[in-house]
């Protein structure tokens, strides 16, 4: 077994992270690079402004030790409901495979729960084939609406 594929014995270990430290700080960069080319890790400034909200949850995986995946659930009020949206999923390549990815949008369903909301959303680009295989497996469906975007 060599040394960058990681066993799958320990089961992942998540959390909400409530402060921000040098550790968290180094995930993000470790992490943020395998979801997106064009957007930066967050700086120590921005991961303090998601912990401080309670419209944004910043759950993590720990596996061996070792911060290996994030997701951020949103949650707000709105006159019909509490809406909740999953975004920001990722785990690191040598964690993937393990049940890692699951185990975070798992928690983040329980926590969605139990603020009171009723549905979950989220969007993936077809192109993330593992992304949304992992979503279909969960018991996310496939809606019906037009996604819209206006770039300031
Ligand atoms: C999508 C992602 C979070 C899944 O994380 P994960 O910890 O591998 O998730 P799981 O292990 O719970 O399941 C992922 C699925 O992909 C497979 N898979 C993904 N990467 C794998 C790898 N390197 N080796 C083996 N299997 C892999 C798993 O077997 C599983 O397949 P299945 O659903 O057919 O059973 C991860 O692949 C990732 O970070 N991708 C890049 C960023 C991304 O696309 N994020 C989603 C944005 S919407």
């Amino acid at each position: 077994m060599s040394i960058d594929q990681p066993t799958a014995s320990a089961p992942p270990e998540i959390f909400e992270a409530v402060e921000v430290n040098d550790e968290l700080i180094a995930a993000f960069q470790q992490l943020i690079p395998q979801l997106s080319s064009s957007n930066p890790p967050p700086s120590e400034d921005e991961l303090n402004n998601i912990v401080a909200s309670n419209a944004s949850r910043l759950l993590m995986a720990r596996v061996d030790g070792q911060l290996v995946g994030s997701l951020t659930l949103v949650l707000f009020r709105i006159p019909t409901g509490v809406r909740a949206w999953i975004e920001d999923v990722v785990v690191d390549d040598v964690a993937r495979g393990r049940g890692v990815g699951a185990a975070l949008n798992n928690a983040a369903l329980d926590l969605a729960r139990s603020e009171g909301a009723t549905t979950v959303d989220l969007t993936s680009r077809p192109s993330r084939e593992a992304a949304n295989r992992l979503y279909k497996r969960l018991g996310f469906e496939m809606r019906e609406t037009n996604v819209y975007r206006f770039k300031i």
